[in-house]
């Protein structure tokens, strides 16, 4: 069955909005496997984040999502990956639609509330980074 990483980010800590996403992402029936709160440091938020390495915004990215503790999830389910992007909305919560997390929780194209893995491929190796085999049930 298909896993995808999600990321409730620390806006949506610092906003009390982890429960409800969570609860969204159940509610498109996808299945929580992994579960745990940490405190991402710079070399744990490089690596998850090495497509960016380089960009205008990646100093700022890295600084934001070491900021505070954040909750890391695998969900599983058909489509997953596909099912928690659409459920996440456009990156920048102003342009997202209308009913997804992004526009109901998040702030502004940095802090918006979550992280979804954008393909199986990306899914597989940001899993592996948070979790080891036995954490995932
Ligand atoms: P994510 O990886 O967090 O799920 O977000 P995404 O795929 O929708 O967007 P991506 O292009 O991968 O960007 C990763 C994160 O970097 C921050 N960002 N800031 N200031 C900017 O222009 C800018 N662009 C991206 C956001 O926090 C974005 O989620
Ligand atoms: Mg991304």
């Amino acid at each position: 069955m298909e896993r995808s990483l999600v990321l409730i980010k620390p806006d949506a800590m610092e906003k009390r909005s982890a429960g409800a996403i969570i609860s969204r992402l159940e509610g498109r029936g996808l299945k929580l496997v992994a579960i745990k709160m940490l405190h991402m440091d710079k070399a744990l938020a490089t690596r998850h984040y090495d497509i960016h390495i380089g960009k205008p915004f990646f100093t700022d990215l890295v600084k934001y999502i070491t900021s505070t503790p954040i909750i890391a999830i695998v969900f599983e389910g058909e489509g997953a990956v596909e099912v928690i992007r659409k459920a996440m909305g456009a990156t920048d919560p102003a342009k997202a639609e209308p009913g997804t997390i992004r526009k109901d929780f998040g702030s502004d194209i940095q802090h918006n509330a979550v992280h979804g893995s954008d393909s199986v491929k990306s899914a597989q190796k940001e899993i592996k980074l948070f979790f080891t085999q036995d954490e995932i049930f």
